[in-house]
């Protein structure tokens, strides 16, 4: 074989790599932190997670899991002990009953959806997602070789998905619909009335199958009643995969253990998929998850109120802002505020704020406040903040956006 000796030494990724970059979410992040480093005083509104701790009783059963020698690869797919807390989780929560091969636990509610799409998607198969939508969705569907179909769903139709627009966007190639309630980035939620035109076009579609990411379920406020589609609708159940995970619930994100509930071929699909990624998600960390879910649920009612009291803070105070204008969130930590009234303004600079992007750009540069453009999300203009902090923090952070925004020239 005739091979350049210095042919071989240059770097080419995948070309599966070649339309996901890194994620704006963590260059902002990034960009704020070096910011931070370098003395300036920036306040970060990007946080994807809660602010609050792991729940003591939580850590407890890992420490003794730890000393018990719990500390061994688990079954592929997660523990029975921590199947059987799930099993009891749907029921008691959801009134959606699951098999034990029914249930499958992931390093994260992340590697659940990679397990997934992963397991089912052929070259060119396609997910509808409604956007605004979790950057990874599209990004996990193109890695595994599908077709994200991106459906924008405005402020007014509270950024929920229409039965028209679902079925619009059907074809032939639809392998899944991927719906999540609340929301990260907009907050917004799908009571039973929403979801039910929705599941009536899906009952038309065979071929089509629901993937729900519940992940936020726990964080919703006021009379907001939470409701899964496996539960609202048996006739689909043997076409939902219920996702869900303990990070934003139980404050854990870094011991990162997903789970999900739904038919046995597909349940055993991602098992194959997971044998050959991370053969079991984390001993210890199972281990926890099980005290999460059959521990005490009291601290939730606090927790949210905390959540709640935040959320009335931001929206009231966006919306006290000549050029925003935020609708009230149902859930999840995030607001998710039109700007559309500023574009076209100029900073003091002299700097022209065309879209969203060079809107936050300039909050980060001149308020030293770091928040996510809608396009990161696939809606603009609109912006995103996680209120995953204290008052304190929000109430400047605020003040620094108000100021901001009336520097703007027309
Ligand atoms: C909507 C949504 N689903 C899933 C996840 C991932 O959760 P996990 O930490 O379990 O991977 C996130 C994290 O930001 C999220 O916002």
């Amino acid at each position: 074989m005739n091979v350049s000796p210095t042919k071989g030494t240059q770097f080419r990724p995948a070309s599966r790599i070649a339309s996901v970059g890194v994620s704006k979410i963590l260059q902002i992040g990034a960009r704020a932190a070096a910011m931070k480093r370098d003395g300036m005083p920036v306040i970060i509104l990007g946080a994807g997670e809660p602010d609050f701790d792991t729940p003591q009783n939580v850590k407890d059963a890992a420490k003794i899991a730890i000393d018990a020698g719990d500390t061994k690869y688990t079954a592929l797919d997660g523990t029975p002990a921590l199947k059987e807390a799930i099993i009891e989780k749907f029921r008691r929560e959801n009134a959606v009953n699951y098999a034990l091969d029914e249930v499958t636990v992931a390093t994260g509610a992340k590697q659940i959806l990679f397990n997934a799409f992963m397991a089912t998607m052929d070259a060119g198969d396609e997910v509808i997602i409604p956007a605004p939508y979790w950057t990874s969705y599209s990004d996990i569907v193109e890695l595994c070789g599908g077709r994200s179909v991106l459906i924008p769903c405005s402020a007014q139709a509270g950024f929920r998905l229409q039965a028209e627009q679902l079925e619009r966007a059907i074809t032939s190639k639809t392998r899944w619909v991927l719906l999540n309630s609340p929301s990260n980035p907009s907050g917004a939620a799908y009571s039973a009335q929403h979801y039910r035109p929705l599941l009536d076009v899906l009952l038309r579609y065979p071929h089509v199958w629901l993937m729900v990411d519940d992940m936020y379920e726990h964080i919703v406020y006021d009379d907001f009643k939470f409701v899964t589609p496996a539960s609202l609708e048996p006739r689909l159940k043997d076409r939902i995969l219920t996702v869900n995970g303990v990070s934003k619930a139980y404050a854990m994100t870094g011991w990162r253990i997903g789970y999900a509930g739904g038919p046995k071929d597909l349940i055993g699909a991602m098992s194959v998929i997971q044998s050959q990624a991370t053969s079991c998600p984390s001993s210890v960390s199972q281990a926890a998850s099980v005290e999460a879910l059959n521990g005490s649920q009291n601290f939730l009612a606090t927790r949210r109120e905390s959540f709640r009291k935040r959320r009335n803070l931001v929206v009231k105070r966006l919306n006290e802002i000549r050029g925003l204008d935020c609708r009230t969130p149902e859930g999840a930590f995030y607001t998710f505020s039109g700007c559309g009234g500023i574009l076209g303004k100029t900073s003091p600079s002299g700097r022209k704020i065309k879209e969203d992007l060079d809107f936050t750009d300039y909050l980060l540069e001149e308020a030293h406040v770091a928040v996510v453009p809608g396009s990161a999300f696939g809606l603009s203009p609109f912006f995103r903040i996680s209120y995953a902090t204290s008052e304190a923090q929000l109430g400047e952070a605020l003040d620094r956006i108000h100021r901001a925004c009336d520097a703007l020239q027309d």
